[in-house]
């Protein structure tokens, strides 16, 4: 059997690998240790598992000790080359949670050390496994539209969903890369992978006018602030799972998970508008919105034979759901249209999409057809449109990924 360990054991290391391997895989795969800077936070991946397993406080003694197959690596996204680096520097293979990394310096590294130790780095796209875009992917690749000649692409978080990336260590730049970078990887990931095509040159804008100090009434965090009987961002850190993983953990390294959304310390954007010129000709014009009043997406495929219209809309509103999530719309050249109403996610994380990859990550992947299990080149290919339009907005120019990449 093989032995994994993980490293990273907040919400997403334990609900997403530590909890299902412990539970539903422990017939193909052993978790033989635990590793997070945060040792009460490791620890309780024995809780939420309901078996033993072994925390340790040093990710080199863990990685000797065990001599595992694979490291999982599911810190916040600024330490991933770290851990992703030593692992293949020990003979593992990698399976990381995107983005794959920060910076273009550390995607580089780790293509280096990926290369020179032989093994090979797994990149989490858990929506390339939701159904819907599966659909998308067969349609695109069908060339029931032709060939694809833009994209327009449209993303919104609530200010539920959004505000969350405003709390905690995502509303940094130097922890997440910006929103661009950890959020929209998940984004640039789909399209690169619909039109199996790879970006060229990236044109960006940002701002941040929603979130950060823009209102008076505010304060360090939800569970100490005295707005919060009147502030509807309030979040109560004392309902589960954040009172055990995050408020009981605190003592250890000041993680407050609650922290205002109106600091000052926010310096990533919550509106942005990125321009996307591909290989093989294609453009896209993506927006990520940060503070809409309902969440969802569109996207529009314009092709050389038609056009394909397609949206979702979280179940969170099922009035404005009505009539216009999943349904894909084809019109082709002489006006005729087709309308196809795709079922809605199934249950579990994601929609569904995260209990499909598991499988493929901890049985094996024996058949893939339509290439969803992702790659380092695809993790870098993804981050580095976001990484590029960071590099837009500071410099105010237009980015080519070949500049920090060269030619990869
Ligand atoms: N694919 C998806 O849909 C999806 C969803 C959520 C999160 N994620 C990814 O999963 C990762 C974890 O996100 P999360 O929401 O669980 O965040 P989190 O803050 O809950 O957990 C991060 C963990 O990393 C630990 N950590 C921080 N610095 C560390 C270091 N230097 N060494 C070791 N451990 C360290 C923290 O103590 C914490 O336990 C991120 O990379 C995020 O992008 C992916």
């Amino acid at each position: 059997m093989k032995r994994f360990v993980q490293v990273g054991c907040g919400i997403r290391g334990i609900e997403g690998y530590a909890e299902p391997i412990l539970k539903e895989y422990r017939d193909h795969v052993q978790l033989c240790g635990v590793y997070d800077v945060n040792h009460k936070r490791a620890a309780l991946v024995s809780h939420y598992g309901g078996v033993e397993v072994p925390v340790y406080d040093d990710f080199d003694k863990m990685l000797n000790d065990v001599k595992p197959h694979t490291v999982i690596v599911t810190t916040k996204d600024c330490m991933h080359d770290f851990y992703v680096i030593k692992a293949l520097k020990a003979g593992c293979d990698v399976i990381v949670e995107k983005p794959l990394t920060t910076t273009f310096e550390k995607a580089n590294a780790i293509k280096k050390a990926e290369e020179e130790s032989g093994k090979h780095v797994t990149v989490v796209f858990n929506l390339r496994y939701l159904p819907i875009f599966v659909k998308l992917k067969e349609l695109i690749s069908s060339g029931v539209i032709g060939d694809v000649l833009s994209v327009h692409f449209e993303w919104l978080l609530d200010t539920q969903h959004g505000a969350d990336y405003f709390r905690r260590w995502h509303r940094q730049r130097e922890n997440s890369g910006s929103l661009l970078v950890h959020k929209s990887t998940h984004h640039f990931d789909l399209v690169n992978w619909f039109l199996d095509d790879d970006p060229v040159a990236v044109n960006a804008f940002g701002s941040r006018r929603f979130y950060g100090p823009t209102r008076e009434n505010r304060s360090e965090r939800c569970l100490t602030c005295q707005h919060k009987d009147t502030c509807e961002f309030y979040l109560d850190i004392n309902q589960p799972p954040m009172d055990k993983l995050y408020l009981e953990c605190e003592d250890v390294d000041g993680y407050y998970r609650d922290r205002c959304i109106f600091s000052e310390e926010i310096d990533i954007e919550d509106s942005v508008s990125v321009n996307v010129l591909y290989k093989k000709g294609a453009v896209m014009s993506y927006s990520l919105t940060a503070h809409s009043p309902y969440e969802g997406m569109r996207i529009a495929f314009n092709g050389s034979e038609g056009r394909l219209e397609f949206c979702k809309i979280d179940g969170r509103y099922p009035e404005l759901r009505k009539g216009v999530d999943n349904v894909i719309t084809i019109i082709n050249r002489k006006g005729e249209k087709i309308t196809m109403n795709e079922p809605t996610d199934g249950p579990g994380g994601h929609g569904g999409a995260d209990e499909r990859i598991q499988e493929n990550l901890f049985v094996g992947c024996t058949s893939d057809p339509l290439g969803q299990m992702a790659d380092t080149r695809a993790g870098m290919m993804s981050i580095g449109i976001g990484m590029a339009a960071n590099v837009s907005m500071a410099e105010n120019r237009r980015v080519y990924l070949s500049e920090f990449y060269g030619d990869l």
